[in-house]
């Protein structure tokens, strides 16, 4: 087994233009094939509220809930970096309350936290990061502002594309460790990617991106809507989960995934 990913690690990786291949996992026995097929990242994602308890939105998932399964994903990784989402309203309100739920987090397992947000938020970002608690910044479509957004929908085109780049560079600058750009169109994330001294992690980014990350569900074909940008790697392989999963983590590091197909353009 190769060395344990760290988050220092993530930024070497960008350095040394390897890609990060993430997923999200909500389990142990689903962390432990993943650790096994070598991915980087494992994202205790608040789409848990979707994927496992059936919710339309995340909205609904609670700190418990996300303590709970960071928990049980944590027991199942050696060599992956845990990160786990700060659920809706436990960062957005007081720098104190996102650094005691962040803490939760961190007790439970994860070595970094993710947050949706900018603008305003960003001062809660450099608050965490300056306590100790690693930060990865999220933008685009960001699921828990669903109601203000109308609904999950590709952002950052025309003029919204400076807005997304002037929040890539603030969440840089206080201290973010990593940048998940989800729904934005292809050249928009390489550009932030090119601009940005932290690596990015696209999901519905286009192949320019530091890093790749899809949910588990998806990209076992288990989805129950299928956007653009997921591709179902079990359908069509005889080899079951584990090859499929290595299969991700191989089209990742290869920049094959995702393809023009895959991708939104401006
Ligand atoms: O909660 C989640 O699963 C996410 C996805 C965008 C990866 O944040």
């Amino acid at each position: 087994m190769s060395e344990a990913v760290t988050v220092p690690g993530l930024l070497a990786m960008k350095g040394e233009g390897r890609k990060i291949a993430a997923m999200t996992a909500y389990d142990a026995s689903f962390a432990r094939a993943m650790d096994a097929a070598g991915m980087d990242v494992v994202l205790v994602g608040d789409t848990l509220g979707m994927v496992v308890q059936g919710h339309k939105t995340t909205l609904p998932v609670t700190l418990a809930d996300m303590v709970y399964h960071t928990g049980c994903v944590a027991r199942g990784l050696a060599r992956a970096l845990l990160m786990a989402d700060m659920p809706f309203l436990t960062f957005q309100g007081s720098c104190e309350r996102a650094l005691q739920d962040a803490g939760s987090l961190l007790r439970a397992g994860a070595q970094i936290v993710k947050v949706e947000g900018a603008g305003v938020l960003v001062d809660n970002v450099a608050y965490l990061c300056a306590r100790g608690v690693p930060v990865c910044g999220h933008i685009g479509l960001t699921p828990q502002f669903v109601n203000s957004l109308g609904g999950f929908k590709v952002q950052g085109r025309g003029a919204q594309a400076a807005v997304l780049k002037a929040q890539a560079q603030d969440l840089a600058e206080a201290g973010v460790s990593a940048l998940l750009l989800e729904a934005i169109p292809a050249p928009l994330a390489a550009e932030i990617t090119e601009t940005v001294s932290v690596p990015t992690i696209g999901i519905g980014a286009g192949a320019a991106c530091d890093g790749q990350v899809l949910v588990m569900h998806d990209a076992l074909g288990l989805g129950a809507h299928r956007a653009r940008f997921v591709r179902d790697f079990l359908a069509g392989r005889g080899g079951g989960v584990s090859e499929a999963l290595r299969a991700y983590v191989e089209a990742v590091r290869a920049g094959t995934f995702p393809g023009p197909s895959e991708s939104y353009g401006e």
